[in-house]
């Protein structure tokens, strides 16, 4: 199996090369000229691209013969950086390969979420003060998900919960809604998010869905394990 990594130098990105290379898959990584460096150590294992993510001609190059894709779709600047990122991807991904995006709870595939008001109250100050100083446009990662939730490729969207260090605790659980009761530890190790990432290139049933997960040995998870997702 060979897969691409769109955003392989950052911390998720990194997870996920690691866990790629654990399977034994060919690994591509795709990342920003100026972060080359940080993939230094990995630069006999990997293939590295280097370019911005919304770059289509780096993109095209950097997926063509892969069975999977695997992007971090980040809302940094205020460009369309994770619009550009995922439109690359969806025109140029080979036909038929998995394709798995990453994002925070805040995205709805349904509308049928159920938001804490923490959450809401984060979204409605984080977002305007961050488009305001230029540093993030969370519309940005909105509008990406919208194209890949109408597009017909092999597509699933990971809703990461808030993230946090540390030795994994296995595959996260998940569930279609945030608001369901088995996801409201909201903390997942960051290792475990790319694992999920991973994970969801040969798990089918993640395919046009859009899990929202939590470490399994959250408590809401250890409470709530075997319950039917919402
Ligand atoms: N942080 C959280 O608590 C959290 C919670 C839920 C979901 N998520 C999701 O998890 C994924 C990874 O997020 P993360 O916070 O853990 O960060 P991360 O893995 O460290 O990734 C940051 C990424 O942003 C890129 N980047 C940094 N500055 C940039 C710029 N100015 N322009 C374009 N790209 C830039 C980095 O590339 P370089 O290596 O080139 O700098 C890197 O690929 C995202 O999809 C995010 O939505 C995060």
């Amino acid at each position: 199996m060979k897969v691409c990594v769109v955003g392989a130098s950052g911390k998720l990105g990194r997870y996920m090369v690691g866990h790629a290379l654990e399977r034994g898959y060919e690994v591509v990584g795709v990342c920003r000229p100026e972060s080359v460096g940080k993939l230094d150590d990995l630069r006999d294992r990997i293939e590295i691209v280097s370019g911005r993510t919304d770059d289509r001609e780096v993109i095209k190059r950097a997926v063509a013969g892969c069975d999977g894709v695997l992007v971090v779709l980040v809302p940094r600047g205020v460009h369309g950086y994770s619009t550009g990122t995922a439109q690359a991807v969806l025109d140029h991904a080979e036909p038929g390969a998995r394709l798995v995006f990453s994002c925070g709870w805040h995205i709805s595939l349904d509308g049928k979420d159920v938001y804490s008001r923490k959450l809401r109250a984060q979204v409605k100050i984080f977002g305007p003060v961050a488009r305001l100083l230029r540093f993030a446009d969370l519309d940005d990662q909105v509008e990406a998900t919208r194209r890949i939730f109408a597009s017909d490729t092999r597509w699933t969207v990971v809703r990461g919960s808030d993230l946090e260090e540390g030795e994994s605790q296995g595959l996260p659980v998940w569930s279609r809604h945030v608001g369901d009761p088995i996801l409201e530890s909201n903390l997942t190790r960051r290792t475990d998010f790319a694992l999920f990432m991973v994970d969801a290139l040969t798990n089918d049933e993640l395919v046009h869905e859009a899990p929202a997960i939590v470490g399994r040995l959250s408590p809401s998870a250890l409470a709530h394990a075997g319950a039917p997702a919402a």
